[in-house]
């Protein structure tokens, strides 16, 4: 287990950590940034993880490190380690990480690693709930990254609010789960998910859309496939980078999606609808481009489209999961529950949209979960990575 320790005021407490560590039999090596020995020194944690503590020097020389002559010891190290823990991890080593920067020993073996790893970030409340640090968090959780939530507390500065580093049993008992893949609790399980606007035609050139960004449906295929299932991403038109090991199948009108949705039914344990598809179409799409020469006025006659929640609840085999995504532009959560019920779904997830909660291209999201039980959770805002990790869980504990 490699211990990564950087520029926190909590570096003191890592050494309690590193002991515990040490006396549940695991083999610990340590990695400092040259900040965090300025807090506490080498020798402390040398002498506590009976191992060498390594430290930039070693990064740097020529000659190789303490206790080999290879001279790529972030390679080595990135090798050996069966997890990697970054704690207590700062808001500068964090930022480095998210944006894949290797200029000291432990981003460099961060960035090799073969093996999961974990931060736990510490800092000031201030410096925590920054913009530029919640960005990056959400950009390590993307990444595969597992970050341990900082506790809430009296911190160093006498402020008191969240930054601290957690107690060393729940950073234990994350390390556990890390280790025991209890993280990948979707193993074999198979989840289509559909994500972004549709778009449905007027003429050769124009068509309906809406404001979807795809992000929440592309945020449940990233987080799903992280916690090991096999995932297929039926999306409507979206610049989205699709998540690493994800299938994805681009259609663009409500009934493209609908049928790429029933042909891949069969195979799917779980079907998470996120999409935000279109209610209506054009009833006639004109071939050529609708020429403006003498029009005051163009009148487009609309029908509705295919409603695949209904028509997918209608196909809904027993032992399948549905979920569906709700939006209203006000709290109706009235509404969201017909749906549940006539759509068969298992639990939806309600939107509220306003100008706070403006999900649309939005990397947050602020959702309330009803289940066909009659439980309602309402969720407060969060990272849509986050709130699809709680759709997720949702869906583990019907499974
Ligand atoms: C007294 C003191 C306490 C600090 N505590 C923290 C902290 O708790 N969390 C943090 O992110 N940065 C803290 N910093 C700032 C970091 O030490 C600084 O950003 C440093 O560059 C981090 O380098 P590293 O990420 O390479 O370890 C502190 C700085 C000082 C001087």
């Amino acid at each position: 287990m490699l211990i990564g320790v950087t520029g926190g005021i909590a570096a003191y407490k890592v050494c309690n950590l590193i002991r515990e560590l040490v006396k549940f039999g695991a083999e610990v090596k340590v990695i400092m940034t040259e900040a965090a020995t300025r807090f506490i020194t080498p020798l402390t944690l040398s002498t506590l993880s009976k191992n060498p503590v390594y430290t930039d020097k070693d990064f740097w020389n020529a000659d190789g490190c303490k206790d080999s002559k290879n001279p790529t010891i972030h390679i080595s190290l990135a090798e050996w380690a069966d997890v990697i823990l970054i704690a207590p991890a700062s808001a500068n080593t964090i930022a480095k990480l998210a944006c894949g920067m290797c200029d000291n020993l432990l981003t460099a073996v961060a960035l090799a690693a073969r093996c999961p790893v974990a931060v736990a970030p510490t800092m000031d409340v201030g410096m925590y709930l920054n913009e530029s640090t919640q960005v990056n968090l959400v950009n390590l959780k993307e990444m595969g990254y597992f970050v341990i939530q900082p506790a809430e507390g009296e911190l160093a500065s006498g402020i008191t609010g969240i930054g601290r580093l957690p107690e060393i049993s729940v950073i234990v008992e994350a390390l556990k789960n890390i280790l025991l893949g209890i993280t990948r609790d979707l193993v074999r399980r198979k989840i289509l998910v559909t994500a972004g606007p549709t778009y449905e035609s007027i003429d050769a050139v124009r068509f309906i859309g809406n404001r979807s960004s795809g992000k929440m449906g592309f945020a449940i295929a990233n987080a799903a496939v992280q916690r090991g299932a096999e995932v297929l991403l039926v999306t409507g038109p979206s610049n989205l980078r699709t998540p690493n090991n994800v299938n994805r199948i681009n259609v663009e009108s409500t009934l493209d999606m609908f049928k790429a949705v029933k042909v891949n039914y069969k195979k799917a344990d779980v079907l998470i609808m996120a999409a935000a598809v279109a209610d209506f179409r054009p009833e006639k799409i004109e071939f050529d481009k609708i020429k403006k020469e003498n029009k005051n006025m163009l009148e487009l006659k609309l029908v509705p489209t295919v409603d695949i929640l209904f028509e997918m609840g209608k196909l809904k085999k027993r032992k399948k999961i549905h979920v569906g995504f709700a939006l209203e532009t006000n709290e109706d959560i009235q509404e969201a529950k017909r749906k549940l019920r006539e759509k068969k779904l298992d639990f939806i997830v309600f939107n509220s949209f306003s100008k706070e909660n403006n999900v649309f291209g939005s990397d947050f999201n602020e959702v309330t979960i009803i289940d066909s039980k009659g439980n309602i959770e309402k969720l407060p805002r969060m990272p849509k990575f986050d709130v699809a990790n709680k759709v997720l869980d949702k869906i583990v504990s019907i499974l």
